[in-house]
């Protein structure tokens, strides 16, 4: 559809993965710009999603059961209101996704083919082509999005907020092919993923720097939980970056993680190598600072069912050299998935009216210390139609301005990448953090995003003396009472000054 500079009645949406597709489809026919980095169909997290969508839709489950597992899972942060609300959409949001055409496997009777992951204590993982689940529900999004002429599509880079005199967000600056794009808009929803790469060794695409994190920050968004970093236990260790994963559901079918002389990693650890995510990561990691070499062996329970069962995975190991059937695949632990992010209310709202945020990039509650496997494309679609009903609710914001253009320096990833992975990574300790908040400050104060939102993750990891979920203190082993932490751009300047 032809790009219209003139409606200020528009949504701006920021960010084309499950997230930014499904709200700028829930929010037709209400006319939508959707600012991506990449074409649409590429660069997003969502396309490598292997796992599935969690979804209470078998015989014997239910939506309670699943906000059990996700209450659990959070280790205490998970709101409980949250978890009930979003595992009570599950079931609905599958059958849009099969509205819309989505090629989920289905069981010889025709029901959907339900995988088993990680804390969860039912078989209740919908997937589509085995292991492709994510690439299948984004090109079945992507169609959908093709389809409907409300939605315009733009390749450009997010720069920053517009605000009105009252300090709501009303509209963007973007940059395309080194012009600025000045878009005046109703309201603003966030969908730009998480910050993985940020990390030396992660599962997510280059893009997934925290962007999004960095925009909301600089318009006066508070950020909640930004120390809890999810890190994928089996990321393929085979010199590759980003690296290919090693989907949760091969554990689930019974590949087990062993060192390089077959004994059990998770051996006399509750909940063996089904355990959560988080314990998973540790025990890998330790296993690995002891000089181990960790492995996980798919031959006995999967043999030659790999190519047909997890096709992703196959793939990518024979991309490396590596046949699963025949030889156990390396694994070391990754950064995977942002738990923290833009705190937002029950509509999707954040602390800055007219500024939304949406899928990974948001801390809805839902997470916690540590995400149930399989959550993150559920609550990206859950919010969509909750953030659509509250736009249509917002007061027309007043004439949009851009804020005066500042200084921006580009990352120095050599720097950033391993300090975060060493300082800031799977175990941390003060003197660790301490030093990647002395080492990110005069990166972000030079106008390094990057650096800005790794310091806000270093500075909360600080703050928070206790051990808990993702976020593993080894100078605090213990937990402490309950607590959320927050932060805002504010804070985070003055705490690294
Ligand atoms: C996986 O397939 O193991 C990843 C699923 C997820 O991150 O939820």
């Amino acid at each position: 559809a032809a790009f219209s500079f003139a409606a200020p009645d528009r949504v701006i949406v920021v960010g084309a993965g499950v997230a930014g597709l499904s709200m700028a489809l829930r929010l037709a026919p209400r006319p939508v710009t959707l600012i991506t980095a990449s074409p649409l169909g590429l660069g997003t997290a969502t396309g490598w999603a292997q796992g599935g969508i969690a979804a209470a839709t078998g015989a014997d489950d239910c939506p309670a059961l699943h906000a059990a597992d996700t209450l659990a899972a959070g280790a205490g942060l998970t709101q409980p209101d949250v978890a009930g609300r979003v595992a009570a959409a599950g079931p609905g949001l599958v059958d849009w996704l099969v509205g819309l055409g989505a090629p989920f496997d289905r069981d010889g009777t025709g029901a959907l083919a339900l995988g088993l992951e990680a804390a969860h204590s039912r078989r209740r993982i919908v997937r589509a082509g085995g292991d492709s689940t994510g690439r299948l529900v984004l090109e079945t999004l992507v169609r959908a999005v093709a389809a409907t002429p409300s939605i315009d599509v733009v390749v450009a880079q997010a720069r920053s907020l517009m605000r009105d005199a009252h300090g709501a967000v009303a509209g963007i600056v973007c940059e395309r092919g080194g012009t600025h794009l000045r878009l005046p808009a109703r309201a603003v929803v966030l969908a730009t993923g998480g910050l993985g790469a940020l990390y030396a060794s992660t599962t997510n695409p280059r893009g997934a720097v925290g962007g999004g994190l960095a925009l909301a920050a600089r318009a006066g968004a508070r950020l909640r939980d930004m120390e809890f970093v999810q890190f994928h236990p089996t990321a393929i260790a085979v010199g590759a970056d980003p690296m290919p994963l090693a989907t949760e559901a091969l554990r689930g079918e019974g590949a087990r993680l062993v060192d390089e002389h077959g004994a059990a990693i998770m051996a006399g650890i509750a909940g063996g190598d089904l355990a959560p995510r988080d314990v998973v990561a540790r025990a890998i990691f330790q296993a690995q600072a002891r000089g181990a070499r960790v492995f996980l062996d798919c031959r006995g329970t999967l043999g030659n069912r790999m190519a047909t069962r997890f096709p992703t995975v196959a793939g990518l190991c024979a991309t490396a050299g590596l046949d699963p059937s025949r030889e156990a695949i390396p694994v070391r632990p990754a950064a995977h998935y942002h738990m923290g992010g833009v705190m937002v209310d029950a509509s999707g709202a954040s602390t800055v009216p007219g500024l939304f945020a949406c899928g990974e990039v948001a801390s809805t509650g839902l997470h916690g210390a540590n995400r149930l496997a399989s959550n993150s494309l559920l609550e990206a679609m859950a919010y969509a139609p909750w953030i659509a009903e509250a736009v249509e609710a917002l007061p027309q914001p007043g004439l949009a301005q851009a804020e005066p253009e500042r200084m921006r320096t580009e990352p120095e990833w050599s720097v950033i990448r391993p300090l975060m992975e060493t300082r800031v990574g799977v175990v941390r300790d003060a003197a660790g953090l301490t030093e990647a908040v002395e080492r990110l400050a005069p990166l972000a104060r030079a106008g390094c995003d990057a650096a800005l939102v790794g310091l806000a993750v270093a500075t909360s990891a600080l703050s928070r003396q206790e051990s808990r979920g993702a976020h593993w203190r080894s100078d605090h082993p213990d937990q402490a009472p309950v607590r959320h932490t927050q932060t805002d751009l504010a804070e985070i300047r003055a705490l690294s000054d």
